[in-house]
């Protein structure tokens, strides 16, 4: 093995990579988590390249048809979110075999202790980790290719993705320490902002998630406008009014994921929205955040509707972001494939 070297950072240029899986409906979660940040990043001028991961998807069983479905409507509420496919690279995972070219070679730097530790694959495998798929096993070395295949620096994720990342620096560090190069950046994670965990409906200390058995714990960004409305007005909550400070929500799980949807979707702190709402029950609370949702999600919904009313559109915008995606990744993976030793002599 070569001399390990230290990893510069100013040599990489800032480039941000993100992906969702289209393994169910989009929440309010993936939403404020994820794509309204994407958003952001891309409307500061950053280079964005934002991707449906279907092949993360399968990693458990996933209908055909759906999954076709659930990626167009994935890449539907990223444009409808405010995605611009001319200024941003958005498409799907399996158009770009770079991903899982890479990932393939990640699967031999990552070591089993590290895969082992993920506490998401012991969450998702639960008792039955005999009988889940390899690939969920693998994923997080999948997702490490899904960001490096662009040398990506950034990576905007909610709050459950913070260990997937910690991997992806390790996994980059190895292979730079093994083979005796600068070759990939150490990323960072940006988790930031009041809502980088909402938590479900039912449960405050449960994460709002698409796999959820209950549709009440979670907002779907498919709800219309009436639902989103009842969904809030029943959200579990505690019999005290709002604290006056933030300190008061420490022991209240429910009414803390309130006040961080509702300054996550009005762009204030949750500092803020307790110095507007201290003291209040949640029978205005309530009220005063259903209208905000239906405010900021419904011209989402609506939009996400109109598009997918075109699927051959967004199949065609998703292919143009491939050839895109495509033409940066392909001369990373060929020069990852150099750095290992593999021979290229092929000519089309
Ligand atoms: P996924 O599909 O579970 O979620 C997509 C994004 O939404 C965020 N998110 C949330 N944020 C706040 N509160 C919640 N309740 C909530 N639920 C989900 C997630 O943190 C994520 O940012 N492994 C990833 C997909 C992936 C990826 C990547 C992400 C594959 N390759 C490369 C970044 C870079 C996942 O399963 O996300």
């Amino acid at each position: 093995m070569a001399e390990p070297v230290q990893t510069p950072q100013a040599s990489f240029p800032t480039r941000i990579f993100s992906g969702i899986q289209p393994s169910g409906g989009l929440t309010l979660g993936n939403y404020l988590g994820a794509l309204k940040r994407f958003v952001e990043k891309q409307d500061e001028g950053i280079e964005t390249i934002y991707c449906m991961v279907d092949m993360h998807a399968i990693t458990v069983w996933q209908d055909p048809e759906k999954l076709r479905q659930q990626t167009r409507e994935g890449a539907a509420a990223f444009i409808a979110a405010g995605i611009d496919p001319a200024r941003s690279i958005l498409f799907n995972q399996s158009q770009v075999s770079a991903h899982v070219e890479l990932g393939w070679i990640f699967n031999c730097i990552a070591r089993m202790g590290w895969m082992s530790r993920m506490t998401q694959f012991k969450d998702k495998a639960g008792k039955n980790s005999e009988n889940v798929s390899l690939g969920l096993f693998a994923y997080p070395s999948l997702m490490a290719a899904d960001i490096l295949a662009y040398k990506a620096t950034h990576v905007p994720v909610g709050e459950d993705q913070k260990q997937h990342l910690e991997l992806t620096r390790d996994i980059a560090i190895k292979f730079n320490n093994d083979y005796g190069v600068n070759f990939f950046p150490v990323v960072e994670p940006v988790i930031e902002g009041a809502a980088t965990r909402v938590m479900s409906l039912r449960d405050g200390t449960k994460k709002m998630s698409k796999s959820d058995p209950s549709d009440q714990s979670r907002i779907n960004l498919t709800d219309d406008a009436d639902t989103i409305a009842k969904k809030i007005r029943k959200a579990k909550t505690d019999p005290e009014p709002l604290p006056d400070t933030l300190d008061g929500l420490k022991d209240r799980p429910e009414a803390r994921n309130l006040v961080n949807i509702y300054a996550a979707l009005a762009g204030h702190t949750p500092e803020q929205v307790i110095r507007d709402y201290a003291g209040a029950q949640f029978g205005s609370f309530k009220p005063a955040l259903a209208d905000l949702a239906v405010a900021k999600l419904e011209p989402i919904t609506l939009e996400m509707n109109r598009l997918m009313q075109d699927p051959g559109e967004i199949d065609h915008i998703l292919g143009q972001g491939a050839a895109r995606a495509d033409a940066i990744a392909r001369p990373i993976v060929d020069q990852v494939y150099d750095i290992i030793g593999m021979i290229r002599s092929r000519r089309d």
